[in-house]
């Protein structure tokens, strides 16, 4: 049956509506089914484990996959357009769709959906990455009406669950307590994470959560939903219980002070929700995201990555040439690939000697680098150890040239006493000009220096002041705009300079998000440097995140920690260090080097392979992380005993991900004072059902097994 609808200052539109058209938006193991049904409504039938039987039937009609405000719908809709004729519903009707394999394994299916009266197209575009069973979801909506229009809500993406209970775990904290996990049921009525930081994803949570049906998942069962929205800046995770029980989650951009003016022709691309769902728990649906992550949306996600020595917890601002020239000769002696200076290397007038100045004026400060990164570099060289640079472009400190010359560039309330949040502001990337600006600092330096190996890119402040000079009447553009106009400046940035390494940080680990990590090889996962925390905070970032992205540095928080412990917590995540070597003695740096080594030799495992949480920190006194290279001949146990009660009981630890009838080694490597110690040989079978002790009584205390496949 083909029906013919005329959408008003439209040319006809053939709207194919059968009884239901299905859409399957399907990887290996996941389905996502939307049916079109004969009122020409997108429905969403079913989301779980892909069946044999596609039919999925029978089914019911589903639930509306993009609800709309004001017109049947008495739930938070997931789009709300006011028209120019005060009339604020929407409905949207299905056009049409298209399925594309845009490489082996990843489909686009995009469903165009548009308002018959106002025109208003919306396009639901779902790629599915088939291995890694991941699903990415983003809305387009175009103002195809003659006036502007206000988009008040425009999420990313919808989804609709029924089931007897919903439990959702969700990544809260601060500055130096990142991603701490709780879980808690979801009843009837809403629960809203989100932020307003605007420069960044994460400050008070991140943007990420867990969500089981039925009953709370572990690591190896249940029915569960990873979820997370690519965007750096302010999101939304709306979860609603109805009145039949069913939830809602729908996820976007936070419409917080966003009511987005769009002209007329103009779309709205919003940023991608992805997600995976898995019916083996949450380690397999961890797997999936950093697989998804490694072969898909981090930069250079496949390659390698350097360890680095850092000297911003060795020397704050207080260097110059000798100390630095001296930290390069400890990065070769710690046999690290790259030295790495932080804060405290620009400002002349106002020279940054410490976090009160400076920021902006990004030309090197005579006084302590007379001869520019010039002896660094070039000693680097002659070590063969790399060189890396902090930068933090977006901000400006009120004291400093750039303010002086271009006030109107910081987001600041023009009647209002500025507020600063570590005594700086965030310049307004809305303005183009100031776009330009930024760029212009990286390839700066880069044309000065082109032996800059790596950037460490910081953000220590959100969005405070929330006044554009540039926006004008769009004010509530700015949160969206601000993004924007960052990843303006990095697509350049990769553009111009696509091999170039960067770090994203952001106070620690105020950046999180898989936008950024399009444009940034990694992210420092925290100013929390002591490896009890750390155990927790990697913990949580390791949900989504691939520990090759994990920055994670030896560094000096916690004096009841012994550098192994330290070490062996660095370990699991991108190895780095931010230690004075020289505080070390004879065999703490003799075991450093040996770990370094150990580290590169493991990296198949740690940065590239599977993830098995063991033993989570959160169960009690312990934590044990398996890693497995993708061929499934090198892995790596890491095994904490952190503050064990006296009269424990210690249980085996089973391991996971093993060929049940291959054997294998198992040697104690990267013990302190002594050298590698063959454990035992046993099948894959004995180590997953029964399991080692390797547990212990004593207070922090690690060990690390290597595991090889005969
Ligand atoms: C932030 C970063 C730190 C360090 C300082 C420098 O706090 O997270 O690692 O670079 O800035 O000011």
């Amino acid at each position: 049956m083909i029906k013919t609808v005329i959408f008003s200052g439209m040319a006809a539109v053939a709207l194919t509506a059968p009884a239901a058209i299905p859409l399957a938006i399907n990887t290996d193991d996941v389905t996502l089914m939307l049916n079109v049904d004969d009122d020409g409504m997108l429905r969403q039938s079913y989301f779980g484990k892909r069946m044999a039987d596609e039919s999925y039937g029978p089914l019911d009609r589903g639930v509306e996959a993009f609800t709309t405000h004001g017109y049947t719908d008495q739930f938070e809709p997931a789009l709300h357009i006011n028209h120019a004729d005060y009339n604020s519903s929407s409905v949207l009707k299905y056009v049409d769709h298209k399925v594309e394999e845009v490489k082996p394994g990843v489909t686009v299916t995009t469903i165009n959906l548009a308002d018959p009266v106002y025109n208003d197209a919306v396009s639901l575009v779902y790629t599915a990455y088939a291995p890694e069973n991941v699903i990415a979801c983003h809305s387009v909506i175009t103002n195809n009406s003659k006036k502007d229009i206000e988009l008040e809500k425009y999420a990313s993406s919808m989804l609709s669950f029924y089931a007897p209970e919903y439990y959702l775990t969700e990544f809260s904290g601060d500055w130096g307590k990142e991603a701490r996990m709780s879980s808690q049921p979801l009843r009837f009525g809403k629960k809203v994470i989100d932020t307003k930081l605007g420069a960044r994803a994460n400050a008070y949570v991140s943007p990420f959560f867990i969500l089981s049906l039925d009953e709370p998942a572990t690591e190896t069962s249940g029915d569960v939903v990873l979820g997370t929205l690519a965007w750096t800046g302010n999101f939304r995770f709306n979860f609603e219980v109805d009145n039949q029980g069913l939830l809602r989650v729908i996820s976007g951009i936070n419409p917080y002070f966003s009511a987005y003016r769009l002209k007329k022709g103009e779309s709205f691309v919003t940023p991608d929700f992805v997600f995976t769902y898995s019916k083996e728990g949450i380690g397999q649906a961890s797997r999936n995201f950093h697989d998804w992550a490694r072969n898909h949306k981090v930069k250079d996600g496949n390659g390698d990555r350097m360890t680095l020595l850092n000297n911003w917890e060795v020397t704050g601002t207080d260097f110059n040439d000798e100390k630095l020239i001296a930290m390069m000769h400890d990065a070769k002696e710690l046999g690290v690939d790259m030295f790495l200076l932080d804060d405290g290397w620009f400002g002349n007038k106002y020279p940054r000697d410490n976090d009160l100045q400076g920021l902006g004026d990004w030309d090197i400060m005579e006084k302590k680098l007379p001869n520019g990164f010039a002896p660094i570099i070039e000693e680097g060289k002659k070590l063969g150890v790399k060189f890396g640079l902090w930068i933090e472009p977006e901000m400006v400190n009120p004291k400093s040239e750039l303010y002086e010359k271009h006030p109107d560039w910081a987001v600041t309330i023009p009647n209002r006493d500025i507020y600063t949040k570590r005594h700086q502001l965030v310049l307004d990337l809305s303005n183009p000009e100031v776009q330009d600006y930024v760029f212009s600092i990286v390839d700066k330096l880069m044309t000065d220096w082109p032996d800059i190996a790596y950037f460490k890119w910081d953000c220590n402040s959100e969005l405070t002041n929330v006044y554009s000079h540039y926006l004008g009447k769009d004010q509530e553009n700015l949160y969206v705009d601000y993004v924007r106009g960052l990843y303006n400046v990095l697509d350049r940035i990769r553009d111009k300079y696509p091999d170039l390494p960067m770090m994203m940080c952001a106070s620690g680990g105020g950046r999180c998000d898989f936008q950024g990590l399009e444009y940034f090889t990694e992210f420092w996962t925290s100013d929390d440097t002591d490896p009890v925390e750390r155990i927790f905070i990697q913990y949580g970032m390791g949900q989504f995140m691939p520990s090759k992205v994990l920055c994670a540095h030896v560094a000096r928080w916690n004096d009841d920690v012994k550098i192994k412990f330290r070490t062996n917590v660095a370990m699991m995540g991108k190895l780095g260090y931010d230690y004075n070597i020289h505080h070390l003695d004879e065999k703490e740096l003799a075991y450093s080097k040996q770990a370094v080594k150990n580290y590169e030799k493991l990296k198949p495992a740690i940065l590239d392979g599977d993830l098995y949480r063991l033993v989570s920190p959160y169960e009690g006194t312990h934590a044990v992380n398996q890693f497995m290279s993708k061929d499934g001949k090198l892995g790596a146990v890491f095994t904490f005993d952190i503050y064990p009660r006296w009269g424990e009981n210690y249980y085996n630890v089973k391991f996971q991900g093993l060929d049940p009838s291959a054997r294998y080694d198992i040697y104690e490597i990267d013990r302190f004072d002594a050298g590698d110690f063959k454990y035992g040989d046993y099948t894959g079978e004995y180590l997953m059902e029964v399991g080692l002790p390797i547990l212990t009584g004593n207070r922090l205390h690690s060990r690390v097994y290597e595991i090889r496949k005969q």
